[in-house]
């Protein structure tokens, strides 16, 4: 059985950047809230013009299939990330695949719609292929556009001001190396808290001449619901449950860990688990202060921004973990 290796990593945002200060003239907020109650500065927005969600998936393979050294016709599989895809159906990964030119080639694309855990989700889902033989070189990705989703108005500034856009991406092969690359995943999810966090309309189990009504479109039932207090309770005990779970399970300790990146969700629940397993700054990776939240694309983006930084080196043992909606969470443990 061979373990799957990240041998590329890249990422996209959009060019446009929109800065607390900017928010202030929409809704009710403040810069000083924004920064204090979640660390966030700026967030990207798309240009409705130039980016969509598969094309910035495929900007960020793009980047790191050069960086990996491989061809895009070696990949044969996507699995893609989001939970804003371009359409209702059919997915995105089916959208990136004929970007990248692999429609000719017919390759599978998966969908993954896990929100905050989609990447760990799909990274997982990548890795059991390639360790079954299935596949040899895989292209997961997260991205996200929030903003066009999003109502900037004070009834909904508690989410606003936390999401953005982007992508990140990896390239996934299969090594011969014994104890290299993908040590293990976790996935975990209890439903109980469904709505706790999510986007109720327009739902399909209703009838149709309700799915969508103008009444909707005024009301906040298309926006995203967050109970940010439940959320971030929950998350916090997650996330130090999934880190040790990946951990116990290699026989480490959080001593071991050379990296972590933990979903980009606030800063405050970063620095809690920074805190409880006692890791120096330079031993865990935050990007939230530019990016905001950007659901799946959070971990990829920060793997691509550590990877430029020299923050990966090889034999490295890099652990990522997410909690989100559903609640999902999720972790993995990479031997760089
Ligand atoms: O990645 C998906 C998973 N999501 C998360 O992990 C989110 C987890 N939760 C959070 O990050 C936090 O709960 C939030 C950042 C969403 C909210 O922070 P909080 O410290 O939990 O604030 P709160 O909801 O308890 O609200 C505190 C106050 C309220 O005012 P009152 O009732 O004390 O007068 C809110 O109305 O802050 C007010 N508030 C705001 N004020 C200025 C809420 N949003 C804003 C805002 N600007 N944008």
């Amino acid at each position: 059985m061979k373990n799957s290796r990240i041998v590329g990593v890249g990422h996209y945002v959009p060019e446009r950047v929109v800065t607390n200060q900017d928010l202030e003239k929409l809704m009710d907020t403040s810069n000083e809230w924004i920064i204090e109650r979640t660390g966030i500065r700026e967030r990207r927005f798309f240009d409705y013009k130039k980016d969509t969600c598969s094309n910035m998936a495929t900007r960020a393979t793009k980047m790191a299939l050069e960086r990996a050294g491989v061809d895009a016709m070696e990949i044969d599989l996507i699995v893609f990330a989001t939970i804003t895809p371009d359409y209702l159906f059919p997915g995105s990964g089916v959208l990136m695949q004929r970007e990248l030119g692999l429609d000719k080639k017919t390759i599978p694309a998966i969908d993954i719609r896990n929100a905050c855990s989609g990447f760990i989700y799909a990274l997982s889902i990548a890795d059991q292929f390639i360790k079954t033989g299935m596949y040899k070189t895989v292209a997961v990705v997260g991205s996200e556009i929030q903003s066009s989703a999003m109502e900037f108005s004070d009834r909904q500034r508690h989410v606003s001001v936390i999401f953005g856009d982007g992508a990140g991406a990896v390239i996934l092969q299969a090594t011969g190396e014994e104890g290299k690359g993908i040590l293990s995943t976790h996935m975990h999810a209890d439903g109980t808290f469904a709505e706790e966090l999510y986007v109720k309309d327009p739902g399909s189990s209703r009838k149709n001449e309700e799915r969508l009504t103008p009444e909707m479109l005024k009301g906040e039932s298309i926006r995203a619901h967050m109970n940010g207090n439940l959320v971030f309770k929950h998350a916090i005990v997650r996330f130090i449950e999934v880190i040790m779970e990946a951990l116990n399970t290699n026989g480490k300790t959080k001593d071991d860990i050379d990296l972590l990146i933990p979903h980009q969700a606030n800063l405050r629940i970063s620095n809690f688990v920074q805190q409880k397993l006692g890791l120096s700054d330079d031993r865990i990776y935050n990007n939230i202060q530019r990016y905001g939240n950007t659901t799946a694309a959070t971990i990829p983006i920060a793997l691509s921004e550590a990877w430029e930084e020299g923050k990966l080196k090889e034999n490295d043992l890099v652990c990522l973990a997410a909690f989100g909606s559903g609640f999902t969470w999720a972790s993995a443990l990479i031997n760089w």
